[in-house]
């Protein structure tokens, strides 16, 4: 067993982990981030994507030692005060889910994708995305949402805007950092 220090959405774990746990069980069975999923056992889906110091990663392709001293962030460290982050919020109201397995995954790459480019084109968000894979959506609604969340996230847009530029200053991934 080795101990590792991990920050997972804002908290400091120290745990011991088999050298071969991988991220994604050790964020599930040890810390209890079950919004985080496993969908395949090949790192195809992307339905396990979270941030690792800033940069989104399949978390089923990344040992667990790996993130010693890193910080995590999944799905469950999105939301602030009580509001969803711009890119859930889109998620929500361009109806881009239906049952929704891949939409942990989905948000964190989307975030991911719009910290490196803020304004993306249909083209450039399906490229964005394309190591994640949905089986319900078509994609359409997913695109839609993460064009939506752009105009929303870009500077003078209103609170969604300032809601991520606060995430930023208190340390949380993604979002245009
Ligand atoms: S569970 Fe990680 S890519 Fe499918
Ligand atoms: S909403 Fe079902 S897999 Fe994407």
């Amino acid at each position: 067993m080795t101990r590792i220090t991990v920050t997972v959405d804002g908290v400091k774990y120290t745990d011991e982990v088999e050298p071969r746990t991988l991220l994604v069980h050790y964020l599930r069975e040890q810390v209890g981030k079950t919004g985080t999923v496993v969908g395949c056992d090949t790192s195809n889906c992307g339905a396990c994507t979270v941030h690792l110091d800033g940069q989104s990663v399949k978390s089923c392709s990344v040992f667990a030692v790996q993130a010693d001293g890193s910080e995590v962030t999944t799905i469950e460290g999105l939301a602030r005060d009580g509001r969803l982050h711009p890119v859930q919020q889109a998620f929500h109201d361009n109806h881009a889910l239906q049952c929704g397995f891949c939409t942990p995954g989905m948000i964190m790459q989307a975030i991911d994708l719009l910290g490196d480019n803020p304004n993306p084109d249909d083209e450039q968000v399906r490229h964005g995305l394309e190591g994640n894979l949905c089986r319900c959506t078509g994609y359409q609604n997913i695109v839609k949402a993460v064009r939506d969340a752009a105009g929303k996230m870009s500077p003078g847009a209103g609170p969604a805007a300032e809601q991520v530029s606060s995430q930023a200053r208190s340390g949380v991934s993604g979002g245009g950092q």
